[in-house]
């Protein structure tokens, strides 16, 4: 196995040697997204996994994710070789949406460490990561706030009609986090809002087996790679009074939840919109400000500069959807989105905010 590994590598650096020897750029590229070529890696988990070997390595993973890339272009290609449209009928060119496969192909690469506990991997334990405790909204609406790398994260706790829990982007707790989660009523619908946001969701299956695991039509594909999933968010949550809202003017990924509380209403978001605030980062991930500042994701609510160039298909389309889910909500008392701080004063007015920066 180390001498495959180190042929491997030999291997690799003498075609990138070559290559740039070469000065053929365009070679080293063509070569790195040919998956055959490193279809060995492909076998193997990546980057928090493997964090101290080879294949954590940053170059590595770019060339990994450039082999996904290139298997994504050639899959679309072969579905499709014209313009494609999203669920509202806005344009998306081909560009974009493998432009936005390449964004999702990096992120779904993320994968949690292992930790072994007297040689046995305790896999719940290995998705524990720092996190806050469980953190009241309003009445039946709570959050939690984790770390995952250098982003704080969002996992949102909802009491149904029935007392049971909706669980939204789960996030792995430690043991006391546990025992809050479960004082509050029994987990019975977990959603796994997109193909990101699935890292913990097999653990939650794991440990709660009557767990009805629900993802939108559009993220059922990524999300069953790692998890069944028992049914259709759209489908399902109307049932249990929750309201689906499908985004126009953005990339079919997600939807934004509609919860009803006793003081009126709750919007869960998850990718869509930011609201990065400084006074969040400093409490989660001081050091990471910067990060974020390049990133054009800091100090304001609303989409990031990465998802407006990613997501976003229609800038006019998706302001005026906001403000119309604004002027839909007069009585909205929450805004969660999976990366910020959450919003309980002003709900409208700040969604109007976020759609004026489309302006
Ligand atoms: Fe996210």
């Amino acid at each position: 196995m180390l001498e495959s590994k180190v042929l491997l590598c030999l291997f690799f650096v003498v075609r990138v040697g070559i290559a740039i020897a070469s000065q053929n750029l365009c070679n080293v590229i063509v070569f790195f997204m040919n998956r055959e070529n490193f279809s060995h890696f492909y076998h193997l988990d990546l980057i928090y996994e493997y964090k101290s070997s080879l294949f954590s390595h940053p170059y590595v993973q770019a060339i990994l994710v450039l082999s996904e890339y290139h298997r994504l272009l050639v899959a679309n290609a072969s579905q499709n070789h014209d313009k494609t449209y999203d669920n509202r009928g806005a344009l998306m060119t081909q560009d974009k949406r493998d432009a936005s496969e390449l964004f999702y192909s990096f992120f779904s690469l993320v994968k949690p460490r292992q930790v072994r506990e007297g040689g046995v991997i305790d896999e719940w334990m290995a998705h524990v990561l720092p996190h806050s405790p469980i953190q009241e909204l309003a009445p039946n609406l709570w959050h939690v706030t984790g770390i995952l790398g250098p982003t704080p994260r969002e996992m949102v706790i909802y009491k149904l009609a029935d007392s049971a829990l909706l669980i939204h982007s789960a996030i792995a707790l430690d043991e006391a986090g546990v025992a809050q989660l479960e004082s509050l009523g029994t987990p019975k619908i977990m959603i796994v809002p997109n193909r990101i946001h699935r890292i913990d969701a097999k653990v939650y299956k794991q440990r709660y087996p009557e767990l009805l695991v629900v993802a939108p039509e559009v993220a059922k594909p990524y999300v069953k790679e790692v998890v069944p999933v028992d049914a259709i968010a759209e489908e399902l949550l109307p049932n249990y009074g929750v309201v689906c809202h499908r985004p126009a003017g953005i990339r079919p990924q997600e939807l934004v939840y509609e919860l009803s509380l006793p003081t009126g209403k709750a919007l869960i978001f998850t990718d869509i919109l930011f609201n990065l605030t400084d006074s969040y980062l400093d409490r989660y991930v001081p050091r990471n400000k910067l990060i974020f500042n390049f990133l054009g994701a800091r100090g304001y609510f609303g989409i990031t500069a990465l998802g407006k160039r990613f997501f976003m298909t229609d800038r006019i389309t998706y302001r005026e959807w906001l403000k119309k889910l604004a002027d839909c909500l007069p009585s909205l008392r929450v805004i969660s989105v999976a990366h910020g701080e959450p919003i309980t004063t002003n709900c409208a007015e700040r969604l109007r905010e976020a759609a004026a920066r489309l302006s």
